[in-house]
């Protein structure tokens, strides 16, 4: 929460800009549950994500498919 907002750019991106970006990739949910729990950089800027390596998958998913809704 302290890294990213639903609408501005945080650390971040927003998430409403993640929804955007994605919306019509079938293969987005996987591959963004794999970022959000190794962490990583290079799609939006140089600034890495760290890793969330305590999220279960179910989480993970449930957290990813929620950003990928947002407009
Ligand atoms: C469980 C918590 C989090 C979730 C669900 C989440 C979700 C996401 C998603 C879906 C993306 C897009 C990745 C892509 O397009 O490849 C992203 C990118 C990013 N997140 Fe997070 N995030 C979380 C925690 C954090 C934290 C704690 C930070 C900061 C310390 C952070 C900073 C970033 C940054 C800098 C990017 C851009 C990475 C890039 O350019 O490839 N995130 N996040």
């Amino acid at each position: 929460m302290a890294c990213h907002a639903k609408d501005t750019k945080v650390v971040g991106p927003a998430f409403k800009d993640i929804a955007a970006k994605y919306a019509g990739d079938a293969t987005a949910t996987d591959k963004l549950i794999a970022k959000v729990k190794k962490g990583g950089s290079g799609a939006w800027g140089s600034v890495p994500m760290p890793p969330n390596a305590q999220l279960s998958d179910a989480d993970a998913k449930a957290l990813v498919t929620w950003i990928l809704k947002m407009k």
